[in-house]
């Protein structure tokens, strides 16, 4: 489901004179929309931040939907499911994300009015704040990887992640997603709501600060002698370092041989803020969400093997490793990491 960005429609004529004139085009497009805007973004807002709070729902959650919408209008990833889930939420607005993106959807589709959200960054020149795209296109390129290999796929922190629908469907593959009860519980009724088929995904409420997801996994009938794909996208940011140790060893020691442990790690510099502006921006309003960033790796000599001997110490060798931003020279930011059991090599 890999998206292309569009084409350049407009060989021959000089850059600087085509982004002029799509610029012209597009001012009054996004004028019209600015009413819609207005009353666009009070919904969203409300929704996201106040009703959310109120379901008990992760806002982090929300946002990660919110990208793969994004994408799916912007044309970098078709994803017809997100925005049908997205319409249904009711912690998110389809109005909101409408009226907010309309002008600019609008303008890249009739004119080729190109802006960072219809690009996705190139393999190994994503920025701080181009990271979200090629995110969720490594990860759904690791589940196609794997989902005919794989007997059983596990993806702790789901969230409002939809690619095991995308991509288990008719498969034999067992799924399990786990998430925070609230987070879950909306899920499953949200999915219903949009009619979207869900019944070959066991849903396993947990919180794994607290509570044995491991226990709580078996109990549900995950079984420890077939191969599993683990999918953790985006979650040990949210966690304290002992909780994702503990919760990598635990993986590593779940699944039969063949199992792999696909996940991403963020730079301490990042999840600090230090590389860009904008991200520490965002650092104040997920604080007031209730979801601080709280766990990344010091990437900021020699990233590989930082990454690597941090999933040594937690019973994994690494097999395969992708470093956002390597080659711009960059602090590092990111990493999106696979891994197999240690002593099963
Ligand atoms: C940024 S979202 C990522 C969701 C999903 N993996 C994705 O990529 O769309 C982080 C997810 O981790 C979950 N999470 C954070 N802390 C958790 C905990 N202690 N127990 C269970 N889930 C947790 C949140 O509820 C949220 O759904």
């Amino acid at each position: 489901m890999t998206g292309q960005p569009p084409k350049n429609k407009h060989r021959g004529t000089p850059g600087f004179l085509i982004k002029f004139f799509q610029l012209a085009l597009y001012i009054p497009i996004q004028v019209a929309f600015i009413p819609f805007a207005i009353v666009g973004l009070v919904d969203a807002i409300f929704k996201e931040m106040i009703i959310s709070r109120k379901l008990g729902v992760s806002f982090t959650a929300i946002k990660a939907l919110q990208y793969r919408w994004i994408m799916h209008y912007f044309d970098t990833r078709p994803d017809p499911i997100s925005v049908a889930f997205t319409k249904k939420l009711p912690c998110e607005s389809h109005f909101g994300l409408w009226s907010t993106f309309g002008a600019l959807i609008i303008s890249q589709r009739l004119f080729g009015f190109t802006t960072i959200f219809g690009r996705v960054a190139e393999p190994g020149k994503e920025t701080p704040v181009s990271t979200a795209g090629r995110r969720v296109l490594m990860f759904d390129a690791i589940v196609e990887k794997y989902v005919d290999e794989m007997e059983q796929i596990v993806i702790p922190g789901a969230g409002f992640d939809l690619v095991a629908l995308h991509f288990t469907k008719a498969k034999n593959t067992k799924v399990f997603e786990l998430d925070q009860a609230e987070t879950l519980h909306v899920k499953v009724q949200t999915l219903k709501d949009a009619a979207i088929a869900h019944d070959w995904i066991t849903y396993v409420p947990v919180d794994y600060s607290t509570e044995s997801w491991t226990e709580k996994l078996l109990a549900a009938g995950f079984d420890k002698t077939k191969k599993t794909l683990f999918l953790w996208q985006s979650v040990s940011l949210f966690l304290e370092a002992g909780t994702v140790k503990k919760t990598l060893r635990e993986m590593a020691g779940l699944g039969a041989g063949g199992s792999i442990i696909a996940q991403d790690l963020y730079s301490k510099a990042f999840i600090s803020g230090e590389t860009s502006r904008i991200v520490k921006r965002s650092l104040r309003m997920l604080d007031r969400m209730g979801e601080p960033w709280k766990f990344g790796v010091d990437m900021s000599d020699d990233p590989e093997s930082a990454v690597e001997s941090f999933l040594e110490d937690c019973g994994l060798r690494m097999t395969e490793y992708f470093q956002f931003g390597e080659k711009l020279g960059i602090e590092p930011i990111y990493c999106v990491v696979e891994a197999e059991r240690l002593d099963r090599v």
